[in-house]
């Protein structure tokens, strides 16, 4: 978090996952090439290459796919979420040089411009069987590197994180390219069953997770109607929040984050303006509450980042009467102060 856009230094947990991330990339590239050149003697290394880092690049593309859904559902997978844009980076590195060395070995030794000639070499574009599955990785190639070039928060920051989330969700659209690319490609020209089940295996695996989270939201998104006394609603009794940690609540259509510490009550807003990440499912930590996904902080009772940060997300009022907890779904500005309510238990009255 910063003032300008610095949000994350550089720290020995990032070099930790960045060294663990690069030595398993290392160790699945070796197996891979091993494999094909024990199985395919014939290919030259060359394609060897090429095909290790096509499939490299595909199967962390699968992991960083599944990292968001895997720590909606189960909070032990958050710490993968930390460093997600190294990957994303890596995973670029690896399908860039996987680029380079197939225009290098098919399209530039002829007369035409090699970007031009993978987008003209084959025009049978209106078959199936043999239709031109280059141009799919170039656009999805185009598109890695536009989210990697703006994948830190220099960009973040100046682009605005509407539009760098928007930017950024066109993952989505790299990743259905890159299939079309695979299996218009290498399925029909290779034939290969176990790349064939290992493609359907990764598409299946990240729907699949992406579904069982969206449904976990839906329920979590459910409108609180349970109107009390003067437009406050009833989120829960003071004891089903756990000390420094929140329960969260659907109020508006937007997800308000409740939290309890030190004897008192307080809500803020669940969505961190770094990337929405989720600050009900943080803990408060030095009298801040420090979310999840990078470690933005904010002041439960005015939601503001500590100084000299400036983050700031809206606030709620907060009342405890007889061991319930209601909250106000009307929000206040950003940053706006509110008396936190005091837990009042049955020692204390
Ligand atoms: C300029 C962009 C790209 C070009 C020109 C290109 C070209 C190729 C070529 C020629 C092959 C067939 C290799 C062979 O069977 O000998 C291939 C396969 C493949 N490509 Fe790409 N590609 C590009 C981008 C991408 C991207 C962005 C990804 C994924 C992140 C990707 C993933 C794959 C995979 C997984 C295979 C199958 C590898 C295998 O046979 O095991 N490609 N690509
Ligand atoms: S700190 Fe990154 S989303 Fe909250």
């Amino acid at each position: 978090m910063s003032t300008t856009y610095r949000s994350v230094a550089w720290n020995p947990q990032k070099r930790r996952y960045d060294l663990v991330a690069a030595g398993m990339i290392v160790a699945f590239a070796a197996v891979v090439l091993g494999l094909q050149a024990i199985v395919r003697p014939e290919l030259t290394i060359e394609t060897l290459l090429i095909r290790t880092l096509g499939a490299a690049a595909l199967t962390l593309l699968n992991v960083i796919l599944c990292i968001g859904p895997l720590s909606r559902l189960d909070r032990r997978f958050l710490p993968l979420l930390y460093n997600r844009r190294h990957l994303g980076v890596m995973m670029f590195t690896l399908a860039l040089a996987h680029g380079m060395f197939s225009i290098i070995q098919f399209h530039s030794a002829g007369i035409l411009n090699p970007l031009v000639s993978v987008l003209v070499s084959n025009h049978r574009y209106a078959t199936i069987s043999q239709m031109p599955f280059q141009p799919f990785g170039l656009a999805a190639l185009a598109i890695l590197f536009l989210m990697a070039a703006t994948s830190h928060d220099f960009w973040l920051h100046n682009l605005t994180a509407p539009v760098w989330k928007a930017l950024h969700m066109c993952v989505y659209v790299a990743y259905t390219l890159i299939v079309l690319h695979v299996v218009f490609g290498v399925l029909q020209g290779e034939v290969s069953l176990l790349l064939a089940w290992t493609v359907c295996g990764g598409v299946l695996t990240v729907f699949t997770l992406h579904l069982l989270a969206a449904r976990r939201e839906e329920r979590s998104d459910r409108e609180n109607r349970n109107v009390q006394m003067d437009g406050f609603v009833e989120v829960c009794s003071v004891d089903e929040i756990p000390e420094k940690r929140a329960v969260v609540t659907c109020l508006s259509g937007e997800r308000v984050a409740v939290f309890r510490y030190d004897g008192r009550i307080s809500a803020i807003s669940n969505v961190c303006q770094h990337q929405n990440g989720p600050l009900g499912e943080g803990r408060i930590v030095n009298g801040c509450v420090v979310c999840p996904w990078h470690g933005y902080e904010y002041a439960p009772d005015t939601g503001a980042s500590p100084p000299p940060f400036t983050e700031k997300v809206p606030t709620f009022d907060v009342r405890v009467v007889a061991g319930r907890v209601l909250v106000h779904p009307q929000p206040h500005a950003p940053g706006t102060r509110v008396e936190p309510a005091a837990v009042v238990t049955a020692r204390t009255a």
